[in-house]
């Protein structure tokens, strides 16, 4: 089994950061191969080439090693704190140039685009750590909890993903040491039930 763990946060400190090692140190306790990246960490650029819209290559050395690295595993976990509702702009970048044709999903040649892709990551799972400061109910009944929609429907389903596993952490910022101490053991136990 493998794992692709991709982490979006600046802040080497965040519980982000401390979701990610709790990931890395548990997939190396059941002998999962990870591919793990701090998109930070390795400067990863989000911003799509005019020359890499049109084309399934990429100049960016980066871009063809993460999808090389997507195709080949089998769980995909992403990390990352709600901004505004989306991810950070890291991981917006990361989605946009490496979830893409002809590794995440297709169009039969014939087709415009127009009409549903061909999905390529079939049997994959796809799990999501999220953080945010906002209480359940009114993320829930206000927001409509759009990251649920983007990761669920937009990405994995969109590629042919069904297995799907998120966790919402919150309220980071009132959360106590006991608290976070609680949700990593969460982690913890996902990672060891979910990869077995
Ligand atoms: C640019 C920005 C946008 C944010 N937008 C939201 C938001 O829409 N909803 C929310 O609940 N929290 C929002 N937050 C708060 C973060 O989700 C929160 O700081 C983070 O989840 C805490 O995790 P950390 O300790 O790992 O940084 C935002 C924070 C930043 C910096």
């Amino acid at each position: 089994m493998k794992a692709s763990v991709i982490l979006a946060h600046p802040y080497p400190k965040s519980f982000n950061h401390a979701i990610y090692k709790t990931v890395n140190e548990t997939l190396a306790e059941t002998g999962t191969a990870a591919f793990s990246h701090d998109l930070y960490e390795e400067n990863f650029n989000p911003v799509m080439t005019t020359g890499e819209l049109g084309s399934d290559k990429s100049d960016d050395r980066l871009v063809n090693q993460y999808a090389d690295e997507l195709v080949e595993s089998d769980y995909l976990i992403f990390i990352h704190p709600n901004w505004w509702g989306q991810p950070p702009a890291i991981l917006k970048g990361y989605i946009d140039r490496v979830i893409r044709p002809p590794y995440a999903y297709d169009f039969p040649e014939e087709s415009t685009g127009g009409g549903l892709p061909i999905e390529k990551l079939n049997g994959k799972h796809g799990m999501v750590y999220n953080t945010s400061n906002t209480e359940a109910d009114r993320e829930d009944s206000y927001f409509g909890d759009p990251l649920d929609k983007i990761w669920e429907k937009c990405i994995f389903g969109f590629c042919g993903i069904k297995k799907y596993h998120r966790r919402m952490f919150r309220i980071i910022a009132d959360s106590s040491e006991a608290d976070r101490k609680r949700w990593l053991e969460q982690v913890r136990s996902d990672i060891t039930e979910i990869i077995k």
